[in-house]
């Protein structure tokens, strides 16, 4: 198998957990590249549901090693509890998961940072999961941050807290009148986990970079998707790190040239969490109504999500900045009851229509989606293993995303469960 890249192509929640799950059949490592426990990845193997924010979906199959790369963010506590709930559902993580030396820590000032900012914007806010990601990013570009493998050294961890204890506190103080957090108490706290955790911390670009010379392959795991880029996504309302495919090598330690595939996830309709511009959003009654059939809340935080009409300008885009070889379609069978179903081809902004992504959220914000309406399939399609099987009108909306995006379709998920997809060419 190649190396493979699995990003979200649009606002994250795509389904990606699934998509992983199917291809790390025959995958050795599974690596995540950035973001925190602010992801949530469900996946669903027989009756069993399992719920993954930090560990790559990859840890559900034994044949690979799950690898928690340098470009993500890690609260210890969060790793620990999932890695005990994996565990109390007889999944085995110990030798079985690698943490790099180089991922930065999240403290409770991080988290409590973000809740005070968002609270402070009011309703300029993010809308973040509240769980220290944008911080702790910040921190590790400020070259103030604490990595894990600070945490295994007592005194140069207890140096470092100490030295960002008094900024931070200060911060808290004046800036929020909110209590300092006593140095000696989270020092003692993750000096718990970083024994709890010693086991897992490894040198990961050593480790994948071997593997890869030897003939083994890797799969990329994204989280979020590629409109929450802090670079390429509608800035400000996006997260702190690269969930495009850019992000897998700076986020590992792994070249580009060792790179042959890229997959983007999307759903057949579009959703957003949190802030920001969302041209195709549904609202009123439908909206509701289309939450409710799609159960589109989030994994992480459990708020609803905003959903939407399918946005070939977005997904133009997407293909663009991850030069997505192929994509997959999650969750076709949610449209299965519509009558009909309208695909935005373009915007309308200031009189003008627009083709490609504007950029700026401003602008995104004041452009309307131009649509084409195309009648549904009014039939279940999750039973259905085999491309050709699928009702005329499905495939015809299919292809004309497709058709208006300039990409292949790899798989297509028809439900929730592993057996639920058709793959269309391994
Ligand atoms: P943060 O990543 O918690 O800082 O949140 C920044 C933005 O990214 C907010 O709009 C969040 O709702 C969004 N976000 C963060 N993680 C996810 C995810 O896993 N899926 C979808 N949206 C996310």
């Amino acid at each position: 198998m190649p190396n493979i890249v699995i990003v979200g192509a649009l606002f994250g929640d795509e389904g990606k957990g699934k998509i992983v799950d199917i291809l790390t059949e025959n995958a050795d490592y599974v690596a995540r590249f950035q973001g925190g426990h602010n992801a949530g990845h469900t996946v669903e193997i027989g009756s069993e549901q399992f719920i993954l924010h930090l560990i790559p979906s990859g840890i559900l199959r034994e044949n690979a090693v799950a690898v928690i790369g340098n470009g993500v963010v890690i609260d210890p506590a969060a790793l620990l509890k999932e890695i005990e709930l994996l565990e109390n559902q007889k999944i085995k993580v110990a030798g079985r998961l690698i943490v790099s030396t180089h991922a930065h820590v999240i403290f409770p000032y991080h988290q409590l940072l973000d809740e005070l900012r968002e609270d402070k914007k009011g309703s300029k806010k993010i809308g973040t999961t509240k769980r220290g990601i944008g911080p702790a990013y910040a921190d590790k570009v400020a070259r103030t941050g604490i990595r894990m493998i600070d945490l295994m050294n007592k005194s140069i961890f207890r140096e470092k807290l100490q030295h960002n204890l008094e900024e931070k506190n200060t911060i808290l103080k004046s800036v929020y009148n909110v209590s300092p957090l006593s140095v000696d108490k989270l020092f003692n706290e993750y000096c718990e986990y970083a024994e709890r955790l010693s086991q897992y911390v490894k040198n990961v670009p050593l480790i994948l970079n071997e593997a890869i010379l030897k003939g083994k392959n890797v799969l990329f795991e994204g989280a979020q998707g590629t409109m929450l880029d802090v670079d390429f996504g509608t800035y400000p309302y996006v997260t702190s790190s690269n969930p495009t495919a850019g992000g897998a090598c700076i986020g590992t330690g792994v070249a580009p040239s060792c790179i042959d595939e890229v997959i983007g996830v999307t759903k057949a309709y579009s959703t957003r969490v949190g802030e920001g511009p969302f041209p195709t959003e549904f609202f009123g009654d439908f909206a509701e109504w289309f939450r409710q059939e799609a159960k589109e809340y989030g994994a992480t935080t459990g708020r609803p999500r905003r959903c939407g009409w399918f946005d070939a300008v977005l997904m133009r885009y997407s293909v663009l900045i991850n030069r997505l070889d192929s994509i997959a379609i999650t969750k076709l069978d949610v449209l299965d009851g519509l009558k009909t179903i309208k695909i935005c081809t373009a915007y309308k902004y200031k009189g003008t229509t627009i083709e490609a992504f504007p950029g700026d959220a401003e602008v995104i914000t004041q452009c309307e989606p131009i649509y084409e309406e195309l009648s549904g399939w009014q039939t279940p399609t999750s039973h259905i293993r085999s491309y050709e099987e699928l009702p005329k009108k499905a495939k015809a909306y299919i292809q004309r995303l497709l058709d208006l995006t300039g990409v292949r379709l790899k798989i297509l998920s028809v439900g929730p469960k592993r057996e639920e997809t058709i793959i269309l060419d391994a």
